[in-house]
């Protein structure tokens, strides 16, 4: 949309900005927020603001950045209803469900995958989340893996390859082989469409050597790094992504002290640059839905390390892409506290993404914000379940009244 856009009568605005007053979320009170060609413009306060061609309206709710989903499976077919239900009725996750999935997944047209990815990205959006990341993971074929990563390169920058989701049935004897080919062919015809690498490294899917093959054949074509790791219990995954300088380590379901050890060794603040910060992205809805004990992210947060929330969207242990739902789980459940849960889901997933564009309103930021029908952030956790979100700005241009 062209022309200048002033946000104002805003109750509470959420910058993210750690330089200024307002303590780590930088609330600002009596603000506006000018946006132009997509971009903030200027952030100041209201009586100050500069003539605008056109103004919103904030109506006295609270302004916060988009949101930074920075996990979640959204290129897939099929439905793992029957699997949940099951869980429900006490049967463990195993992640062994997974291969259900990669069926359904390969026997679906491109345009199948489009719509269900097209779907979800725009249930996230009218949630408020702005910037998602995307992995593959349920092709699991050098062709299957390519056109995941291709169709979700239609919706977002950040594409992950995760062709080492789990060894596919038609490699289950001979495990070395499928790294190879994840390392060789499937690397070669992903990373054209991919940002970064992924690996599942847990008990009956990757151990800790074929993790540490696999991230470093991503490194070697420049993907930056992420795990799946401590999931399903403990295990090596979090050293390895710390060791290897991966940005973001996730799930962290399952930490020693060691491990959080690990995670706040590599710097306990991320400002505006790419520090080689390795941030610990906690998934609350993948523990709701698979009735597994959630992490501790009070543990994390004392220690220093960074941490950061995402939904972990997929069909089979968290089919949530709802950010206002996790930061409520991680309030309730996960010791964190209102203003920690909402920077962990905008901030914290930015430098999860290693991104200084989004997850704050500052000069300069892309102007992906959200205007709720409440009065300040605490109510994300307060009034959980509720759709709060009534407007949402996306590269300044509003999606809609929801
Ligand atoms: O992040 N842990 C591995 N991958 C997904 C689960 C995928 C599935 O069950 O289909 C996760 O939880
Ligand atoms: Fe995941």
């Amino acid at each position: 949309m062209r022309g200048s856009l002033l946000v104002d009568n805003i109750g509470e605005l959420v910058t993210n900005d750690i330089g200024g007053e307002g303590g780590p979320l930088g609330i600002r009170r009596h603000a506006a927020v000018l946006v132009e060609d997509g971009q903030v413009a200027w952030v100041g306060p209201a009586r100050d603001a500069p003539a605008a061609d056109r103004r919103l309206d904030a109506e006295g709710g609270a302004v916060l950045p988009g949101f930074v989903d920075s996990h979640a499976h959204l290129v897939f077919a099929g439905d793992r209803a029957a699997e949940f239900a099951a869980r429900m009725a006490g049967e463990p996750y195993t992640g062994g469900g997974i291969r259900t999935t990669v069926g359904a997944t390969r026997a679906a047209s491109d345009d199948e995958l489009r719509d269900t990815v097209r779907r979800l990205r725009g249930e996230a959006m009218r949630q408020g989340t702005t910037t998602i990341e995307i992995k593959s993971g349920y092709g699991l074929t050098v062709a299957d893996e390519a056109r995941s990563l291709r169709i979700a390169a239609e919706f977002t920058e950040d594409t992950t390859f995760l062709g080492a989701h789990v060894v596919p049935a038609e490699y289950a004897d001979r495990p070395d082989d499928y790294v190879g080919m994840v390392c060789g062919p499937m690397l070669a015809a992903a990373a054209p469409y991919a940002r970064w690498i992924d690996v599942f490294c847990e008990r009956g899917a990757f151990d800790v050597d074929h993790a540490r093959a696999i991230l470093a054949c991503g490194q070697a074509v420049g993907l930056g790094l992420r795990v799946h790791a401590n999931q399903l219990g403990p295990g090596p995954g979090v050293q390895l992504g710390v060791e290897l300088g991966a940005a973001s380590v996730d799930h962290c379901t399952h930490l020693t002290d060691a491990d959080i050890d690990a995670l706040a060794s590599t710097g306990t603040t991320w400002v505006s640059g790419f520090e080689p910060t390795t941030v610990a992205t906690l998934l609350p809805g993948a523990e709701f839905s698979t009735r597994s004990p959630y992490p501790d992210a009070r543990r994390l947060l004392d220690a220093g390390a960074t941490v950061a929330l995402a939904t972990d969207c997929n069909p089979g242990s968290s089919y949530t892409s709802s950010m206002p739902f996790c930061i409520a789980l991680a309030v309730r459940e996960m010791r964190m506290t209102p203003a920690e849960a909402v920077w962990a889901a905008t901030a914290g997933g930015a430098a999860a993404l290693r991104r200084n564009d989004v997850g704050r309103l500052a000069r300069g930021a892309r102007a992906d914000l959200m205007i709720l029908d409440a009065p300040s952030h605490l109510h994300l956790a307060y009034r959980p379940g509720v759709p709060l979100i009534r407007q949402v700005l996306h590269n300044g241009v509003p999606q809609c009244r929801l």
